[in-house]
């Protein structure tokens, strides 16, 4: 009853079980935490026992003398072995599953840059989040742009890092339809804290349909800027006249003037900074003026779209 209790207390500290290897994962925690404690109730209360039942109590008092036992010297030291034993297995167990990539996964790439993810189809289809169906294996095909992150759903139980100039893989399968966090847990810089994304796991045939409404599918670069620029009309005027931003015709190439007196030419990575980063470039005559930073919500190639669509702008 009092175990029960104790699990279940447990269970509502970690994140939901989204897959049948969480269930195995946390199995196994459940029983390292559950020997942990009973050992050290064992050691440190018999320890505490023995230390009060035969304290020294008078100045003259002496230990009396104690022969080893052989049986019990070699149980203390056998029990552990079996119950290390027991760890080792039951954890190459799990962990021989959680890298045995299925051979009939669907396949997803999966790429970390500071600071988003990215995941490409095999459809073309491009997402910031991870949509997938539930009760079917997937791969994910890992690499990096620039710095080593690490790719972590709490509610799987996986993570691995992703590494640039390389692929790494991990695999899953959702059980349960829901959106569940993805965390990047490699200290990679500045907003480490901010790559977030989310595992969306859908019906198949919730999941064919997402993978058909491709808002992008077969559109150039500055297709998809024109679309994505919706996001931006409230600020900006495609013309040169200022609204509450900077009007953006004929921006591309020109030299900006900043608050502090710097200057740079609004290239292509000028224009990545001030969607990502617009407080860290104020123009001058625009002080006090606060775009809030598109982090998180644009995918690379939606800025790559946006940079093409307003080169395009004249
Ligand atoms: Cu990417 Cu931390």
């Amino acid at each position: 009853m009092f175990i029960w209790a104790a699990e279940a207390a447990a269970q509502s500290f970690m994140p939901p079980q989204g897959t049948k290897i969480a269930e195995n994962v946390d199995s196994l925690y459940s029983f390292l935490v559950w020997a942990s404690l009973i050992s050290s109730i064992l050691v440190i209360g018999g320890m505490t026992y023995f230390a009060i039942k035969y304290r020294r109590k008078t100045a003259t008092d002496k230990t009396a003398y104690i022969p080893h036992n052989a049986l019990l010297e070699f149980l203390w030291s056998f029990i552990p072995f079996v119950i290390f034993m027991v760890v080792f297995g039951w954890g190459w167990y799990v962990f021989h599953q959680m890298r045995t990539m299925p051979k009939n996964a669907l396949e997803v790439h999966v790429t970390g840059q500071k600071w988003n993810w990215s995941f490409k189809y095999k459809s073309g289809r491009t997402s910031r989040t991870l949509v997938v169906p539930a009760g079917e294996p997937v791969k994910l095909i890992m690499t990096s742009k620039d710095v080593i992150h690490s790719f972590y759903v709490p509610a799987f139980r996986i993570k691995q890092d992703v590494i640039p100039g390389r692929y790494t893989a991990l695999w899953f399968e959702a059980e349960k339809l829901g959106t569940f966090h993805v965390f990047c847990t490699e200290y990679c810089g500045t907003s480490h804290s901010e790559m977030l994304s989310k595992v969306e796991v859908k019906s198949r045939a919730d999941y064919d349909q997402w993978l058909l409404n491709d808002p992008y599918k077969g559109l150039t670069p500055i297709e998809i800027g024109k679309k994505y620029f919706t996001a931006c009309t409230a600020c900006h005027n495609i013309t040169d006249q200022r609204l509450v931003g900077p009007g953006l015709a004929g921006l591309f190439g020109k030299e900006r003037v900043f608050v502090d007196g710097s200057t740079a030419i609004a290239d292509e990575t000028y224009i990545r900074n001030s969607i990502l980063n617009p407080q860290s470039q104020v123009v001058e005559g625009y002080e006090g003026i606060v775009m809030t930073s598109f982090q998180g919500q644009i995918s690379e190639e939606e800025i790559l779209g946006v940079i093409e669509y307003i080169k395009s702008l004249k």
